[in-house]
């Protein structure tokens, strides 16, 4: 007897028993109502083809969208300013994540965070959570579950251009790790100030503590990703059949147990890095004073030029 003819399957229309792999098709569980994983074009739910807007539900189902949309919206401006402003991004042993890594080739005519914010932005656009949240406070599409969205005519899903290169966020997950281990070194560089007379001394100071606070939330965003869940385990069924089990089965929990809060650590550190970047923009224009708490000297530079 097949292990799995027991097994009960969820569907939108409820709980079905399970039918043969053969039979477990893309057909109707219930005559009228679809199973789900049906393919592009078919039956998409109740909310499809209806005007915007149209639905059943009594919820404040319209405050999700409407959070997520001022929030992006208002960070996303703040973050493309900031960008593009290609000044103010440093001051003393402090660099704004929006820059970090610094490249300043001479032959590049704007603001040096082009060069490499292409990166950190790609993935977050191609984040499964930021998706979900624009698709719906910008596209309407749909803008909550069973409610009417706007008719994207010929749309299929992430199968064609340009939304099929939302595929790629796997590889910009390779490159945001990368990237992670240079604002780890931006943030120990943060706690050793260097002073005129060549003496390096390690402080704690408003931007250590901004930098530091911002690094940890993009550390948690980016190790509770999907994807990194899926690369560390998702697609086994077996650990103890596969080389590293035992450790890939650690690594997989772990992530799996902050892959339930990316949806909270995304927000998070998409406000401190904004904020990061806000406070070294600030103690650079000098419209704030930066307190340093020393507690003893590092080592002595010639130059006192840190590190
Ligand atoms: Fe959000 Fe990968 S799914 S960062």
């Amino acid at each position: 007897m097949n292990p799995h003819s027991e097994r009960s399957w969820a569907s939108g229309a409820g709980t079905v028993a399970a039918r043969p792999d053969s039979a477990r098709s893309l057909a109707p569980v219930t005559p009228g109502l679809p199973s789900t994983g049906v393919p592009p074009g078919s039956y998409r739910g109740r909310g499809y083809g209806e005007r915007l807007g149209t639905t059943e539900r009594e919820d404040a189902w319209w405050a999700q969208p409407l959070a997520q949309a001022i929030g992006l919206g208002l960070l996303g401006l703040y973050a493309t300013w900031a960008a593009f402003q290609g000044n103010h991004y440093e001051y003393g042993n402090y660099l704004s994540p929006f820059y970090s890594p610094l490249f300043k080739p001479s032959w590049w005519p704007i603001s040096p965070a082009i060069l490499i914010l292409w990166a950190p932005l790609g993935f977050r656009a191609t984040c499964y959570y930021y998706r979900k949240a624009y698709y719906r406070a910008f596209f309407g599409d749909p803008a909550a579950c069973a409610v009417g969205e706007i008719k994207s005519k010929g749309y299929c899903g992430e199968l064609k251009f340009p939304l099929v290169l939302q595929n790629l966020h796997r590889y910009f997950m390779y490159l945001a790790v990368v990237i992670l281990f240079i604002l780890w070194y931006d943030v120990i560089r943060s706690f050793a100030f260097a002073r005129p007379n060549g003496i390096v001394r390690f402080g704690i100071g408003g931007g250590t503590l901004a930098l530091l606070f911002n690094t940890t939330l993009l550390s948690l965003y980016t190790f509770s990703c999907h994807s990194l869940r899926h690369l560390v385990g998702g697609k086994l069924d077996c650990f103890s059949c596969v080389a590293a089990g035992g450790p890939r089965l650690k690594a997989w929990s772990v992530v799996s147990i902050l892959n339930g809060h990316h949806m909270g650590f995304a927000w998070w550190s998409l406000f401190s890095v904004c904020f990061a970047d806000l406070y070294v923009r600030l103690c650079s224009m000098g419209v704030i004073h930066d307190p340093v708490f020393y507690p003893f000297d590092l080592f002595y530079t010639a130059g006192g030029t840190g590190l």
